[in-house]
């Protein structure tokens, strides 16, 4: 099944908060599990980058892993960046408020002023049309010994694939989500794309790829010998 885009940003206000509202419980606690397993033993990152955070639901999961980090979140709309300013302004404390910072940015225009010693990312390659745009954004953050992890949703064989997805995983959801996941199902990548883009841009010597679920593949940075 060819891939269908959909816009890259998510503006749209109801749209934004039924994403917001949704039960991620289940698949991010699942993915973070995946990240912690991945992590070298003892890493402790004191700079972190979460692109396209959202309403921050994966970002306090971070925060709350590393708490005395500096972070970066990253999204290019108002709207998700409002809201993940509204989460984590109830976790984090006053005295820490200054190693958090907030930008409103595209990736691809993305430049840090220094490199990240994590950079982290879930479900947003598959919003982005130009995909080395992103893989862009994530080289130009990282440091010899950064750690990357990146997840995102697979696209299914066929159009009945993804509606049986939807209704196992997004059932409970709200009209709007259960639209929303199914335009993603569509518009995300297929492993065997992921693994040329890594190929592509050289990057598939630093970084492993693998399936986790039916519907999710992880990517993250090699164990140094
Ligand atoms: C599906 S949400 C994922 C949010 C969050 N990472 C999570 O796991 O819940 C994708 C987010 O990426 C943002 N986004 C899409 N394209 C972007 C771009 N080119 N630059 C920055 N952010 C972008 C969207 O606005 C949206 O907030």
């Amino acid at each position: 099944m060819v891939r269908i885009p959909e816009p890259e940003l998510m503006e749209d206000p109801t749209q934004v908060e039924s994403y917001d509202q949704a039960d991620f419980e289940s698949a991010h606690s699942f993915l973070i599990r995946k990240f912690q397993d991945r992590l070298p033993q003892r890493f402790v990152p004191e700079s972190i980058l979460d692109l396209g955070c959202g309403p921050g639901d994966m970002s306090s999961r971070l925060y709350s892993q590393f708490p005395n980090a500096n972070f970066t979140f990253l999204d290019g709309s108002e709207f998700m960046l409002d809201r993940c300013k509204k989460r984590m302004g109830t976790l984090v404390s006053e005295k820490r408020k200054d190693k958090i910072d907030f930008k409103k940015e595209l990736v691809q225009g993305f430049v840090p002023e220094s490199p990240y010693d994590l950079v982290f990312s879930n479900s947003l390659l598959h919003h982005i049309h130009d995909p080395f745009e992103f893989w862009g954004a994530v080289q130009r953050s990282i440091h010899n010994d950064s750690f990357i992890f990146i997840s995102d949703l697979i696209r299914p064989d066929s159009l009945t694939s993804a509606n049986q997805l939807m209704e196992r995983y997004a059932k409970e959801e709200s009209e709007i989500l259960k639209k929303d996941f199914y335009n993603s199902l569509l518009a995300a990548y297929r492993i065997e794309e992921v693994k040329e883009m890594l190929e592509i841009t050289r990057l598939d010597s630093k970084l492993n790829l693998e399936p986790v679920t039916d519907r999710h593949w992880i990517c993250y940075s090699k164990p140094r010998l």
